[in-house]
């Protein structure tokens, strides 16, 4: 007999079937089967339906944990590790925590549409600086959304509805870009084109490619752009550069689109890593802004982000701005009503107290300068090893992501010889590094790229 699914001291809440009894149901169950299946086929056919792809980074996930080998090493997520490969709470986090935690006022209402208002303030002076003039001059609407993604999404989305150009409405992102944002723009039925970004003979920017295709394109078009620590390249434009991407996206009133998932962690400087953005500002662009606080807090699942709308400098910028907020709420509204609490009250307590704020910043710098860290020892472990080609990139790129130039051969090869998971694009996550793997990582790569030259 098969063991009892309760406890011998419990009594199941049902008298067990006679064997008569269960077999009388289910000849019944059958009957009914027969009677209704002919009467309800699916509208989801495969033609209608067919099977998706599964999501690259995640499948990628689920072999390492297949995986049992215990050299196993995980470059692929994209998100922080700490010297033990362990995920790390934030300290200025834990002590926020604390803080919530005691507050005797604190509930569990809803928020607002728009979110934590205290939360979405501290957001645009994050982004843009606390003396910024946009926000002096009421320039600025903003709202909580579900981390970068959600933010990224309700752009997208009013674009869609409220963003008119003479041709057809095209957005632009380098190639190659965060996967996500094709699917987010185009489910909301926005075209999607790439400029060239990623040169593979520097591993650097591409920056004539770039230049000469956002000067191509149809007048009005979104220009996506990552604010800084390109996912997945690493590899920023210098601010020379940015001022003659403005330069360009001015003369072709074009929209820039600002993505901004990594303030704080790519540098350790929060007002370095928003420099592309505020200097757009400065110019007058009108833009939207994507903020997530899934790297920079270590809030990954909690999913704390915000969506900013910047008009132009102009008599009637905060009449436009008061338009956009309300067309704004109800798309949130109709989506998610109300953005969830816990995540936003974190950030919040951190962004508007001095000395948290001063924990947070050097918490990043423990992040940030982990990484650099790594990047500094990968190369020179390549290069004392000889390991043919260049490495130089490896430093000059910045965040959380290295693109190492290795080919999907070499990876395929680091994975089956070597149990060093990475996505096949040639992308690691320099937070799967440590000072615990990093010798085994460098010569398993030396290896991989000996065997395939
Ligand atoms: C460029 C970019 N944008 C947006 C996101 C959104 O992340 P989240 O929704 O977790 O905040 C990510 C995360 O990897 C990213 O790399």
């Amino acid at each position: 007999m098969p063991p009892s699914p309760f406890p011998k001291t419990l009594h199941p809440p049902f008298p067990p079937l006679s064997s008569s009894s269960q077999l009388h149901s289910q000849s019944r169950l059958s009957q009914v089967s027969s009677h209704i299946a002919p009467m309800a086929p699916t509208s989801f056919n495969a033609e209608t339906v067919p099977q998706a792809p599964e999501d690259a980074l995640f499948g990628l996930m689920a072999a390492f944990r297949r995986d049992t080998d215990p050299k196993k090493v995980d470059l692929g997520i994209g998100a922080y590790r700490d010297d033990n490969a362990k995920p790390w709470v934030l300290p200025v986090v834990k002590q926020a925590e604390d803080v919530l935690r005691k507050d005797p006022n604190l509930n569990h209402e809803y928020l607002p549409i728009a979110g934590l208002p205290e939360f979405t303030s501290a957001s645009q002076k994050l982004v843009l600086g606390a003396d910024s003039p946009a926000i002096k001059e009421k320039r600025i609407t903003s709202l909580q959304t579900i981390s970068g993604t959600g933010a990224v999404h309700l752009g997208a989305l009013f674009l869609s509805k409220f963003y008119k150009t003479k041709s057809e409405r095209t957005a632009y992102f380098s190639d190659p870009t965060w996967p996500n944002h094709f699917q987010i723009f185009s489910n909301v039925g926005i075209s999607t084109q790439t400029y060239p970004y990623f040169s593979k003979q520097t591993k650097g920017l591409d920056f004539e490619g770039m230049i000469g295709s956002i000067k191509s394109a149809a007048e009005g078009s979104i220009i996506v752009l990552h604010a800084c620590a390109h996912n997945p390249t690493g590899v920023d434009p210098t601010q020379e550069q940015w001022k003659e991407i403005a330069n360009v996206i001015k003369e072709k009133k074009h929209f820039p689109f600002f993505d901004t998932a990594y303030q704080g962690f790519a540098s350790g400087d929060l007002a370095n890593d928003a420099w592309a953005i505020r200097y757009f500002i400065e110019q007058g662009f009108e833009t939207c802004i994507a903020q997530s606080y899934a790297k920079n807090f270590g809030l990954y699942g909690e999913r704390a982000g915000c969506f900013h709308f910047v008009t132009s400098p102009s008599s009637d910028a905060e009449s436009t701005v008061s338009r956009v907020a309300s067309q704004l709420a109800i798309l949130q509204r109709s989506e998610i009503s109300n953005p969830p609490a816990y995540g936003a009250r974190i950030a919040s307590t951190v962004l508007n107290d001095k000395e948290l704020f001063a924990e947070w910043e050097a918490n990043l710098r423990t992040m940030s300068g982990r990484i650099i860290d790594m990047r500094k020892a990968l190369r020179s472990k390549l290069e004392e090893a000889g390991t043919p080609g260049k490495w130089n990139h490896i430093t000059e790129q910045i965040g959380m992501f290295s693109f190492t130039g290795l080919t999907e051969q070499q990876v395929l090869k680091l994975r089956e010889d070597s149990h060093v998971y990475m996505t096949k694009n040639g992308r690691i996550s320099m937070a799967g590094l440590n000072t615990h793997n990093i010798d085994y990582f460098a010569k398993a790569v030396d290896k991989a790229v000996r065997a395939t030259q």
